[in-house]
């Protein structure tokens, strides 16, 4: 079975690496491996799993972070089991993704935690 690598990165600085499935949630891997994410809802709808994506691997992280760049377009790593209705097309455009309905189509690093959240905006149904 496929599978891809997605780090996650802490604001701490801390990260874990975990092996997500082709038919997985970002999030369903993560708690498979033992990572503790937020989530509530687990269908997209109130954006308490948010995280965001910084780059795909082999690109420079930094380089996406420095704000020349645009980040990377979640759009193209990601297919949604159900649509991520939490995010605005802003947010997604801005890499922003909902980590328990996101399947990742390459290895990539997220931002994850309580910081990430801060950054976004209520889910419209809160
Ligand atoms: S847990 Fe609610 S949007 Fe993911």
């Amino acid at each position: 079975m496929t599978s891809h690598d997605v780090t996650l990165e802490w604001a701490d600085g801390s990260t874990q690496t975990v092996a997500v499935a082709e038919n997985e949630s970002v999030l369903d891997a993560a708690q498979r491996a033992g990572a503790r994410l937020p989530y509530d809802c687990r269908k997209g709808t109130c954006i308490t799993c948010v995280g965001r994506l910084l780059a795909l691997e082999g690109e420079d992280a930094e380089s996406a972070e420095g704000g020349s760049e645009q980040p990377p377009d979640p759009a193209d790593v990601f297919t949604y089991r159900r649509s991520p209705a939490a995010l605005t097309d802003q947010e997604q455009a801005d890499g922003y993704v909902l980590l328990c309905v996101a399947h990742p189509q390459s290895d990539c690093r997220i931002e994850v935690g309580p910081r990430v959240r801060a950054e976004v905006g209520d889910s419209p149904w809160a």
